[in-house]
Order: C-alpha cells, then structure tokens, then sequence
C-alpha cells in the first residue's frame, strides 16, 4: 500500500527518497511522485505512473535536486491511476504535501477550499491537505505550527509529510492510524513508513504515535503532541540490515520466502521451547500473570494471517483445551462484541499495521478483555507497540505480497501460545512434552516437503489453463484448503474456492466437472475416511482430483485422480504446517506459468494500512 519517504541532509536527497522508494516497491503501489526543494528555493516536482523505475527515468532525463524533501508511491484510493492522481500534491507551488490513509470529510473540505479560491488539480482527498497547511501559513507562518492546526481539520487515517519551499531546513510529518517512522543520522534526518525504506541510511528510529507532530531537522527531530506540548521519545535500534530484502539466485521473492521456511521456523522456535517447556518470558514480562487467568481465546486477523488463527482454534481447542473463537478483524472492529470474563484478544498480522486489525486492537482495549497479545513478524510495527503480550515470529522481512513463511512461522507461534496456556494451567505435562517434541521436528519435516517441488511444477501444468479450482479438507486441513485457494488465487488470478468437504453437496458440487481441479488435503487423521467419501462424489461427477495425502491414507493414482504423497510420520500438530507448503508451491508454479507479477500481483499490497 503507499509508501512514504522523506529526507533532509546537507546532501541531495533525490537518490536517498529514490531508493526509499524502491524499497518499498513490495507493498504494492501503482504510481510514484517526488519533490524537492531546489537551492533556488522552489519545489521541483515530478510524477509517474508505473514503477518507481520509471520515476527514476524521467529523473534522470530532468533532474530535480535538492537538501529536502519528500517521495511516495501510492496504491489508489480515491481517483484513478493517472500522474495527476499521484503523490505529492501541491498548493501554490509553495506546500507539497504526501499522504497514506483516506481523509473521510475531504469532500465538505474540498467545497470550502474551492469557494475560497483554491484550484484543485487532482481527484484525490490528499489535495486538500497541501491546500488546508497553505491557507495556515498564511496566518501561522511556522510549517510545524500550521501544519498541526491544519490536520485538526482532517476526520479519518492519515500519514502525512510535508514540505514547504519557505522552509527548506525541515519536513513535517503528522500521523493518526497510519504508521509513520523518524530515522536519525548523522546531520540529516528522515521519515518513513517503515523502516526499511531507511535501512541504506540508518538502523535508528524513533516511532511517532497517534496524533503526533514531527519536526524532522538537518539537526534534530522534534516531537510534539495535539496541543504542542514536546514529547520524550526513546530510540530504537533496528536489527534488520539493509540486505535482508535481497533476492539471491531466486526468481521471485516469494519462491525465496518458501524455501527459507524450515529456517524462520528454526528461529520461531528457537529460545522459546526449552525441552519441554516453553518458555513464558517469551510473551514479554507480563506473561505468567495473564496466561494464569486465560479462560478463553479470541483471535482476530485479515487475510492468511485470519487462516492462521482457523488453524490456532484447533490447537487450543483440541490440544489444549481451550474455548476459542477467531473472526476477521474487519467484522469485529464494528460488532460490539460480548467479552466473557478471562478471555485473551489474540491478534495476528505479519505487518502488523494492517488497518483493520490495529482498529481492533484499540477496540479490544475498549472492552474489557483480560489483555491483548500480538503474533507478529515486524519488531517495530503498530500492533507489537499496541499489545500488552507480544511473540515475534522471526520470519525475517516478507517481500513478496503472498505470505507464506509468516504463514507457518505465525502456525509455530499460536502452537507455543497453547502450549503456554497448557503448562500454566497444570495440563497433562506428557501431552505438553508429546507436542513440544513435535513442534521441535517441523523446520526438519518442512524442509522433506520441500523436496517435492519438482513434482509439483509438473502438477502446476493441469492448472495453468484453467479458470477455476476448488480446494478441499476436513478439520484443521479445511484452513489449509483456504490458504491454498487464497493464494492461488491471489497471484494466478484463478479463481478459487476452498470448502470443508463436508460442505460439497450443500452447493460446490454443482461446479464440478472435467475442467474444474479439485485439490484434496489428506492427512491421515480422523476424518480422513469421510474425507474419502467427499472426494468420490467429485468422481462420480467426472471431476479430476489432485490429492496431496499421508503415505499410508490408501490413495492410488489413477484414472482422473493424482495423487502426491507426503513425507511419513507428520502428526497432527505438524500436518496444517506441512501440507501448506506443498500448496503454497503449487500456486507457485501455476502463476509462474501464467506470466503474472508473482512477487507484486495485480491490484493487491503487502501491508493494507487503509480500512
Ligand atoms: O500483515 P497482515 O498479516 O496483517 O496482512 C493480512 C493480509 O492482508 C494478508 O495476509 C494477505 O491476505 C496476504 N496477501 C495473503 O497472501
């Protein structure tokens, strides 16, 4: 979604904002823009639709350089992807001004800019913002001043930098519910939407909180609130380098990302699983206390990370006990809900500045719950700062806009907060035992599946031509199935549904015939003979059956149904781990057919910071 990058130094910025930029290109964008102040003291702006290469083109064939200033991509919102659409948006070629989030009364604000005699050039709500800071400063002359008195005019999500051809030894940034991060260096400072867009300059930040005021300087950054007041605001080291985001010898990140699972799930489990035992200190100081009076669970999350929550239920349910529900957090944020007593709000998100589920997390500090607890894979994120128990998946940074390895590694997470729930509550200490050592085997199982891969692509070709697919499982194997068919469908654009195989003859049934793939999930468990009876329906009704399935589930390849066999011995911990990479591969290998932009598809971003 829209990238933010800003720079004041004693240097030219337009290289620095570039590759911020560039940076940022994973979080799904289709147009860029960026100003500068010259040393003739006006703002050169340039804009382009498409890449940030080609920004970096029309750069380099008219230059704009300069000490200060700022860049975005944006992801849009309101107005189509044209250049006059695209960021930074000017007043009197005086005020530039780029923004994430969505200003909710920018219509009214439009009217009474417009009668008072201000041209709009653009369709977006950002252009009322450069226009509201210009009409300030015609009475507040200070940027910072008029700024902060501007943005009280604004109802909505905002991340905001602005510069002003006046003032061109500083950047003020503003923010309420989208993420804004200061980067300090030595004599120059910047601002960011996150921190890898300033990773080439510095690995120190500051996080500006909700409704906060930024005075980014050549020597210094101010922090003011609403009213002004100076707010104390520690410094964060990151430990991220700036080549974490490299893609080495693969093709696409997301290929990347998929073999680096069995080590981001090493590392998830690393220090937390000492033995038997998991280690409570892990959740963050408060953890013994709260964990104590867990009653009950509620996960809320969008997107895969919701599928990882679907998969959680079963861990804390069948495994530990523990009543859970999980909902998407877009539904929640407006539901009221009822909180039983003891329940714990379990909110989990890769980015962890998904819009949605940061809202809910403020919702859920409004009603009642025992405490809040992050599974998140972004140290310096919203949601991690916003919870009161945090568990870090330790992925490393996803580029690619398909999760997979923060899919699994959130898996390991929930799997280490119901067995934490377990032990705290004296559950049976073998079973804790019995599962740790299965969670202890998943990085090794993970990196067998991955073995697969040459059979897969071959798989991948009965799929490439088709318009539909649908996705089957029972139990924990039907969350699979929906993350099967999301991606699937997410960076092959074929569409694809996953049900609980139970549900077939309620309705699916009716779309199966020879063109339609059915991909079964087949873990040897409980269910897996009910499981078999679905899957005759499918070929009774002539549809072609992909079957991904335990070595001893009795499945043979045959006329109209293939099938893939598994390494042996997953059990049932490991199986929704397992059996997801297999599927994460073959969307894989299907979209790479297709000719998509895997890494960036069509219309989606990486980290949806508007509702
Ligand atoms: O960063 P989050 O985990 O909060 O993101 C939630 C969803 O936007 C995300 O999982 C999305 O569904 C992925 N593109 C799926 O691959």
């Amino acid at each position: 979604m829209c990238g933010i990058v800003g720079a004041v130094a004693r240097r030219n910025v337009t290289p620095i904002l570039v590759e911020g930029l560039r940076r940022l290109e994973y979080r799904g964008y289709d147009s860029t823009g960026l100003a500068v102040v010259g040393e003739d003291g006006r703002l050169c702006v340039t804009r382009a639709v498409g890449k940030v290469a080609k920004l970096a083109e029309k750069l380099a064939a008219a230059p704009c350089a300069g000490g200060v200033g700022i860049a975005h991509s944006r992801w849009a919102t309101h107005g189509g992807v044209t250049e006059a659409n695209a960021h930074p948006h000017t007043s009197e070629d005086r005020v530039a001004v780029i923004h994430n989030g969505i200003i909710e009364n920018y219509e009214t604000l439009r009217t009474e800019l417009a009668g008072k005699g201000y041209r709009f050039r653009s369709e977006t709500d950002t252009e009322v913002i450069a226009h509201l800071i210009h009409e300030r400063l015609a009475n507040e002359p200070d940027l910072t001043a008029a700024v902060r008195t501007a943005v009280k005019r604004l109802a909505g999500a905002y991340a905001i930098v602005v510069v002003d051809a006046r003032s061109p030894d500083r950047l003020v940034a503003a923010r309420i519910a989208s993420p804004l991060v200061i980067g300090l260096g030595e004599g120059e400072n910047f601002v960011a939407s996150d921190v890898q867009a300033l990773l080439p300059v510095t690995r120190r930040f500051q996080f500006l909180e909700e409704g906060e005021v930024a005075e980014v300087r050549l020597d210094g950054v101010t922090i003011t609130d609403g009213a002004g007041r100076e707010m104390a605001r520690s410094v964060h080291e990151s430990e991220l380098s700036a080549d974490a985001v490299e893609r080495g010898e693969y093709r696409h990140y997301m290929l990347k990302e998929i073999h680096e699972q069995p080590r981001a799930l090493a590392d998830t489990l690393s220090e937390r699983l000492l033995g038997d035992h998991v280690l409570e200190a892990a959740f963050g100081p408060r953890a013994a206390a709260v964990l104590a009076g867990v009653a009950q669970v509620h996960i809320v999350a969008c997107g895969t990370s919701f599928h990882a929550g679907l998969v959680a239920r079963y861990y804390l349910e069948q495994g530990a006990r523990i009543p859970c529900t999980v909902e998407v957090a877009s539904e929640f944020r407006y539901r009221d809900p009822v909180v039983p007593p003891g329940t714990l709000f379990v909110a989990i998100s890769q980015s962890g500045e998904t819009a949605d589920t940061l809202a809910a997390l403020r919702e859920a500090g409004r009603l009642g719950y025992l405490a809040t607890c992050a599974i998140c894979n972004v140290p310096e994120s919203s949601l991690v700062r916003g919870a009161d128990l945090v568990l870090m998946t330790r992925a490393g940074p996803e580029v690619g806009v398909a999760s997979t390895k923060a899919f699994t590694t959130q898996l390991v997470a929930l799997a280490l907060l119901g067995l934490a729930i377990a032990q705290r509550k004296g559950f049976d200490r073998r079973l804790v035992g019995l599962y740790s050592r299965q969670l202890r085997h998943v990085p090794e199982l993970i990196g067998h599946v991955l073995r697969l891969e040459p059979q897969i692509r071959v798989w991948a070709q009965a799929f490439a031509d088709k318009h539909h697919a649908l996705f089957l499982g029972r139990g924990p194997a039907y969350p699979v199935a929906l993350e099967g068919a999301l991606k699937l469908k997410e960076i092959s654009y074929i569409h694809a549904e996953a049900y609980p195989a139970g549900e077939l003859k309620h309705g699916p049934l009716a779309l199966v015939d020879a063109d339609m793939p059915v991909v079964a999930v087949a873990p040897n468990n409980a269910l897996l003979e009910k499981l078999k009876s679905n899957l005759q329906e499918v070929r009774a009704r002539g549809g072609r059956l992909f079957v991904f399935a335990d070595p001893n589930t009795g499945f043979v390849a045959g006329d109209g149904i293939e099938v893939m066999v598994m390494p042996e011995h997953i059990e049932a911990l490991q199986a929704p781990l397992a059996y997801t990479v297999p599927l994460q591969l073959l969307a894989y290998h299907v979209a790479v057919l297709r000719g998509t932009d895997v890494d960036q598809p069509r219309n989606l971003a990486k980290s949806v910071t508007v509702e």
